[in-house]
Formats: structure tokens, sequence, C-alpha cells
């Protein structure tokens, strides 16, 4: 099997790559900085510029899967320059990858898309599934309900069409959970507001092995990538001050603050999200972290 990775040089597709290359799956990769460009036998990277249409035609040779991961960042402030790079970096990536499939021969049967569970309301009782419906009116929901529109079209070239919603990934090397980290270090750590809005979460092994899954079982729809077990957000504060052997005695920060250091992106840390991995389940997928400690003692051992 070939595939072809878009953002495989982010924190997830540096986990997918290692992944699938362990697997024997030979790796083509589009990347927009030409220093990161690696030409090996398995491990094959392309440049492609998605904001002026550019791609390198040859990424698609031999080609049965994309996995679409490219993306502007969500963890820089999000000032309306930025937050527009954040919609068009996804948009634009996808319209290049439909037009460069339209116009050359090619043996894609099926693209997975990244997506995000912003796309679900904040609700305090609902559990989502993926049934569940979708959007609520803030911007990174509208960035979802765009990128996933934008995915949907490959349907018309008669590719699969494959969609992971994704809570916020748990990786030792980069993302959300080294940010929580750092106050808990220092002895400043406290959960946000009253603490028991629920985050769904996933470990980054599962979420690369469940690109792979999705891959291998060609997997079509809409999955919620996210661990069995959402926790609060109290919860999940004590959970690493455990894993850390801190103590917590400050009290919980008010969303003001968070809202004056952050600006909107402050949104992220007040999410409260139910979110169901029983599709997944359902559908074979197993879980190597379902649970937080697991998959702490795992990444903080
Ligand atoms: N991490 C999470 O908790 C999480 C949760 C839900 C959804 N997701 C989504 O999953 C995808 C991958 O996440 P990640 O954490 O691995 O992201 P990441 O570390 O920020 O990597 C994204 C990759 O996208 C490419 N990229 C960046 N800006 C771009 C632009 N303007 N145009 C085109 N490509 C650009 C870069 O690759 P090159 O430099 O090689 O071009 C970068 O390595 C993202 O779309 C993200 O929104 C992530």
């Amino acid at each position: 099997m070939r595939i072809l990775i878009t953002g495989a040089t982010g924190l997830i597709g540096t986990e997918l790559v290692a992944l699938l290359l362990q697997n024997g799956v030979e790796v083509h990769y589009l990347t927009t900085s030409k220093k990161k460009i690696i030409k090996e036998d398995k491990y094959h990277g392309f440049f492609w510029n998605p904001a002026q249409g550019i791609i390198d035609e040859n990424s698609l040779l031999g080609v049965d899967v994309i996995i679409h991961l490219a993306g502007a960042s969500i963890a820089k402030r999000w000032t309306s320059a930025y937050k527009q790079e954040i919609i068009e970096s996804r948009i634009a990536s996808s319209n290049t990858l439909y037009k460069a499939l339209k116009e050359n021969p090619n043996q894609v049967k099926q693209i997975i898309s990244a997506s995000g569970t912003a796309i679900y309301p904040d609700s305090a009782t609902a559990l989502y599934d993926e049934l569940s419906i979708a959007n609520q009116d803030n911007f990174l929901s509208n960035v979802v309900v765009k990128w996933e529109e934008s995915i949907n079209k490959f349907k018309q070239l008669d590719i699969k069409v494959c969609k992971l919603r994704t809570g916020i990934v748990l990786s030792k090397n980069g993302g959300a959970l080294q940010e929580m980290l750092k106050p808990i270090q220092f002895g400043l750590g406290a959960a946000f507001g009253n603490g028991q809005q629920i985050t769904s979460w996933i470990h980054i092994h599962d979420l690369a092995a469940m690109y792979f899954f999705a891959a291998k079982n060609q997997w079509e729809g809409i999955y919620n990538a996210v661990s069995p077990s959402p926790i609060s957000n109290e919860n999940l504060t004590k959970a690493l001050a455990k894993q850390l052997h801190k103590a917590l005695f400050l009290p919980n920060i008010p969303r003001f603050v968070m809202r004056l250091m952050l600006g909107e992106m402050h949104e992220l840390l007040f999410t409260n999200k139910n979110i169901s991995a029983q599709k997944a389940l359902d559908n074979g997928f197993q879980f190597q972290f379902p649970t937080i400690e697991k998959a702490l003692g795992n990444i903080i051992a």
C-alpha cells in the first residue's frame, strides 16, 4: 500500500509516518517547506503550495489512500488575519488535492481527513455520536464545517471519504498536553472555570493507529477519534498533577483571566464536549490507551 500524507511533518503526521513505515507502507508526503523534502525509497517528499494551487503531481503516482492533515495550527493567537489563514489553509489544501486528482490519472480509492470535535456544540449533558447534529456558531466550529465540506466533494471523483473528528491529542512531543503540564510542573496548576467541562482526548499512538486502521479497512463517513473515557477538566488536572507528583493548591482560574491572556482562543479551555468512541469500537478498533491513567502513564512515565 502507498499512502500520500499532507501535514506529514506535524505532530500527528510524524507519529503516523513512523507507524506506517514500521508496517511496510510506502509513504509519499506533501510539504510546503522545501527543506523538509526527503527522498528515500519508502519515504518520499514532494513540494506543494496550496495557497497558490501548486502541487507536484508526481506525489500521486501509485497512491492508494490520501491522509489529509495539513492546516495552519490553531494554537496561535486568533487575530483576524490568522483566523483567515486557519480556514484558508485547510480549504486551499483540499481544493489543490481535488484539482490534481481530477486532472491526473490516478488510483486513489480513499481520502481520510483530519477533522475536529469543535463541530459539536458545547453541552453539559449531551453524549455526541457521529449522527448528532453538528455545528455551533463559533469560529472553530465554522472552520470544521467548511473543512468537512471541502472534503465531501472528493466523493464526486468516486473516492471514499472518511473524516476523523479528533479530540485533544495527547503526546509527549508537543501539543496541548505539554502546555497543560507547564504550570503544574511549576506548582501553579489549577483547573479552569468550575472544572466540570468535559475534555474528549486521544493518545497520539491510538490516533495514528486509527488512521492506519481506517485505511486498511477502507472506512467511509465520519468517525469520532476520541478515547472511550472523556474526563472533566478538574479530573484531568488532578491526574496530571498526580502523575508529576505535584500538589494542586491554587483555586480554579476564572474564565475572564484566560480570556485576557489568550483572547478568543481561551474557548479551547472551556469547551465542554462528551464525545462517544462507540462507532470506532463497533467497527473493530481497539484502543491501546483507553483511560487517562494508561495514557499519562505512557506519556509522562
Ligand atoms: N493536535 C490536536 O490536538 C488536533 C486535534 C484535532 C484536530 N487536529 C487537526 O489534525 C491536523 C494535524 O494536526 P497536528 O497537531 O499534527 O498539526 P501540526 O503539528 O500543526 O502540523 C500541521 C502540518 O500542516 C502543514 N501546514 C501548516 N501550515 C500550513 C499551511 N498554511 N498550508 C498548508 N499546510 C500547512 C505543516 O506541514 P509542512 O510544513 O510540511 O507543510 C504542518 O506540519 C490539523 O489539521 C489539526 O487541526 C489536531
